[in-house]
């Protein structure tokens, strides 16, 4: 297959999020245990991390652990996290040459301290980095993130240091985990599931989403290409009508 022309597109999504889907279906079509498709799915996370850096993404969002993910078997929950802290600690180094800065959002402290550690490490020592911001999502669910951004409001307002009337889109936004990260423009899902799964719910309002039957563990530079390439196509009209927007270059 020819390779879409993005990388030379002007185009490229500032923010791109995803929720990588399909590891457990991928193990099973190979004859494998599930955590095998979590081992092959890192793979693609950092065939996908480099190709986003070449590209100039800016912001990367992945989705590797949902508040809802606690429901599966603890085995599976345990090797979970046990891959996470590994992965953190591998992959560090490599980041960190490469960049790349390394960020959480979601429920973290719910997670092993040994993985709230290693992120804490990872987080600090890539702080500095000015290359792709790599956002983990883990222990993530968007209703939560509301709702805690809510209780939070709600305080301050109890407190006096919140006027009600004065709540506003921005004052919700600068309370969510994603407070100085820019909205996803680009939100791709892999494995043939067309459902949101709490991902990002505030934040991907305005989103293009791209859906692809690919599992994750075969998603690579030249999937993500397409994606990106789908992205190019859209008219993103934002309420308004075609003769409304800014010519094209
Ligand atoms: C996504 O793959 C990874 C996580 C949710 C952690 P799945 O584990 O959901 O794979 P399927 O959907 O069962 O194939
Ligand atoms: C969404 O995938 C969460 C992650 C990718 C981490 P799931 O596989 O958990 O989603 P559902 O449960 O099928 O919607
Ligand atoms: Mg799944």
């Amino acid at each position: 297959m020819s390779e879409p022309a993005a990388e030379q597109h002007a185009s490229i999504p500032r923010h791109i999020a995803i929720i990588m889907d399909g590891n457990g279906r991928w193990a099973k079509q190979h004859g494998r245990a599930r955590i095998y498709g979590h081992h092959q799915g890192v793979e693609s996370v950092r065939k996908v991390v480099e190709a986003c850096s070449e590209l100039g993404v800016e912001y990367l969002t992945l989705y590797a652990f949902s508040t809802e993910n606690w429901k599966r078997p603890i085995e599976e929950v345990n090797a979970l996290m046990e891959l996470l802290v590994r992965t953190i600690r591998k992959e560090t180094p490599e980041l960190n040459s490469q960049n790349v800065c390394i960020r959480t959002i979601g429920n973290t402290g719910s997670l092993p301290e040994d993985c709230v550690n290693e992120l804490q490490e990872a987080i600090s020592l890539t702080a500095g980095n000015t290359g792709l911001n790599l956002v983990l999502a883990l222990s993530y669910s968007g209703r939560s993130e509301l709702a805690a951004a809510m209780q939070a409001m709600g305080k301050e307002v109890a407190e006096g240091r919140l006027d009600p009337d004065t709540i506003d889109e921005q004052t919700i936004a600068s309370h969510l985990y994603t407070v100085d990260i820019p909205d996803p423009e680009l939100v791709i899902r892999t494995s043939g599931e067309y459902r949101i799964s709490n991902y990002l719910l505030w934040q991907s309002a305005y989103a293009e989403f791209y859906f692809t039957e690919t599992l994750w563990p075969d998603f690579d530079k030249e999937e993500l290409l397409l994606a990106i390439h789908s992205f190019q196509q859209r008219e993103r009209r934002f309420g308004k009508i075609s003769e409304q927007l800014p010519m094209k270059p």
